[in-house]
């Protein structure tokens, strides 16, 4: 007999990327159970949104551009599918990015990334300054050129993990408010975890899919890599002030503005690696201000609604770890670092394939978490 506590898998993790587990495998006829304090927190509470394969293209990372597309590719019908389950609107909007130079060190730098993208197939156009300002006229007159991406879109992401909440509540996941303290590991197999308030969890497969928690859970290569975000909010008055995503990289730190139907204007972001700290700083405020004013010089005028800080789980790699590990049972779904957002609906699909079948679908297969250990077997030789 099944009790509350005991399911076919149990999911360790609330975000988007357990949330979204969850609810394809629930979709699939597995009995889910998920254990989070707080689902629909975690970084996506800070997050900004960008859907950017494109833009955030980086050389070395031509693997993970791979799997950033194909799930670019189905934000659509995600989006769609996703706000008919839950009956929530998940803020998807197809409004394309301008990535921009305001030096010339920064205009090499962006013919660099336009000449990499043209390789790997992927559309951008360049653009004049002049002809970037007449795309947004809120951008400075020291606008060097730019890079226009219009596959490049945005997403909510508070409002795609409270859907997602609703679509795994909706397709029966069972939510355990609580910490999960411990995996629980019978013979050498994963069978469940325990919780803090000592709660025994059972499940015939265990996902870790807590962040940048999962390396203390489950002993894997990811880490807490700190952002600082910025909330503004543009009177009606001001719109449009600005129609797509406007991105730049100022003295080497990426600085972005992704501006929301309903006004919000979120500002982003810092990467810091400093541990588990959350705190917003003065620094990190004034740097993400003082390099948007240099982009936006009206973003002064604003109201400032939010300064928040999150913790993106960073791997080895800068690539997500998907599938299973060398603990029969056990499957991790973490270390999607800059991407979690993008790679929600494709995150979802392998996983819920993994859960059912025991086979993780080629495109995930780069992203085995087996590739860190092999490197640990062979340099302990
Ligand atoms: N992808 C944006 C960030 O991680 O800041």
């Amino acid at each position: 007999m099944h009790s509350r506590n005991s399911s076919d898998v149990l999911v360790v993790g609330g975000g988007i990327i357990g949330l979204v587990t969850a609810w394809r495998a629930a979709q699939r006829g597995l009995r889910i159970a998920l254990a989070d304090p707080e689902p629909g927190g975690g970084a996506a509470q800070v997050a900004a949104g960008m859907l950017a394969a494109v833009t955030e293209l980086h050389y070395g990372e031509e693997t993970l551009l791979a799997l950033n597309v194909a799930s670019a590719e189905r934000y659509p019908a995600f989006a769609a599918e996703l706000e008919e389950a839950s009956g929530r609107d998940i803020g998807y909007r197809a409004c394309g990015t301008l990535a921009v130079a305001l030096d010339s060190d920064d205009r090499a730098h962006l013919r660099e990334l336009h000449a990499l993208q043209r390789r790997s197939g992927l559309e951008s156009e360049w653009l004049t300054g002049r002809e970037c300002r007449r795309l947004e006229p809120m951008l400075a007159p020291g606008v060097r050129g730019g890079l226009r991406v219009d596959g490049d879109h945005q997403v909510d992401p508070r409002r795609l993990a409270a859907a997602l909440v609703v679509a795994c509540e909706r397709a029966g996941v069972v939510f355990h408010r609580g910490w999960a303290e411990r995996l629980s590991v019978v013979g050498d197999r994963a069978v469940g975890a325990v919780l803090a308030d000592g709660t025994e969890l059972a499940a015939d497969q265990v996902v870790v899919a807590a962040g940048s928690l999962s390396g203390k859970l489950a002993g894997v290569p990811v880490r807490p890599v700190k952002g600082q975000v910025l909330r503004l909010t543009v009177p009606r008055a001001y719109a449009p002030f600005l129609s797509r995503t406007v991105r730049a990289v100022v003295r080497g730190s990426h600085i972005y503005l992704v501006p929301r139907e309903n006004g919000e204007l979120v500002v982003g972001a810092t990467s810091e690696e400093l541990g588990w700290d959350t705190t917003v700083t003065a620094g990190g405020v004034y740097e993400l201000l003082r390099d948007a004013h240099e982009l936006v010089p009206g973003i002064t005028e604003l109201p400032l609604t939010e300064t928040r800080a999150g913790l993106r789980p960073g791997s080895p790699d800068n690539a997500p770890l998907l599938g299973p590990t060398e603990v029969p049972g056990l499957h991790l779904a973490t270390g999607h670092f800059r991407n979690g957002v993008l790679l929600t609906p494709v995150t979802g699909d392998v996983m819920a394939e993994l859960l059912v079948t025991g086979e993780l679908p080629q495109e995930a297969r780069p992203f085995t978490p087996r590739r860190f250990s092999a490197v640990r077997q062979e340099q302990s030789v």
